[in-house]
């Protein structure tokens, strides 16, 4: 067992331990056309209340996407299936035009909604708070849409293939 007390963290160790914690994996878009598409491959979505319908995502504060996820107020969580690793990779990446080639359709307020996804989730911004090199999302759903198919996950660095699941 790797043991650390503060204040000796280093970061890509911490980021290492936080990283055992799989996950799904999204794409978080925002923007239009008319102004400019955003995309960023983000695994801290969570769903936060069913009562009203809110989830939550962060965006390190240094990104050049930060002003438009702003200046929109809506975002899209779309939530990648096995199949669309390759879209992890473009979204996560510093290619200059990250939807070239991507199709998506668009959703409320002309949002970008990626096609084929396992779930998409649009949601308007009720909350957006600081918090260390982050900015965290807070967002109320105004539709959503999903399919039973296997969804893309990742933990430990890596990305996995969807093993058989027992009912809870
Ligand atoms: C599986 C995975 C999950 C990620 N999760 C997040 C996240 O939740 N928040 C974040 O800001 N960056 C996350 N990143 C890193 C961003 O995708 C990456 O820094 C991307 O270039 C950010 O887009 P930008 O350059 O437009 O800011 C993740 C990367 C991967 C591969």
């Amino acid at each position: 067992m790797n043991t650390k007390s503060s204040p000796s963290f280093d970061k890509r160790d911490l980021r290492n331990a936080f990283g055992s914690f799989g996950t799904g994996v999204t794409v978080v878009t925002s923007g239009c056309k008319q102004t400019r598409l955003v995309g960023v491959t983000a695994n801290s979505f969570s769903s936060v209340s069913l009562e009203p319908p809110i989830v939550l995502w962060s965006l390190g504060s240094n990104s050049p996407s930060l002003d438009i996820f702003d200046t929109t107020g809506r975002f899209v969580i779309n939530i990648l299936s096995l199949q669309q690793m390759d879209l992890s990779k473009r979204f996560s990446s510093n290619v200059p035009d990250k939807f070239e080639g991507v199709k998506f359709g668009e959703g409320l307020d002309d949002l970008p909604v990626l096609n084929d996804c396992v779930a998409t989730i649009e949601c308007k911004t009720i909350q957006r708070t600081v918090v260390g090199d982050h900015v965290l999302f807070l967002g109320q759903v105004e539709k959503y849409s999903y399919e039973r198919k296997p969804t893309l996950l990742f933990c430990q660095g890596n990305y996995l293939q969807g093993a058989a699941c027992e009912a809870s």
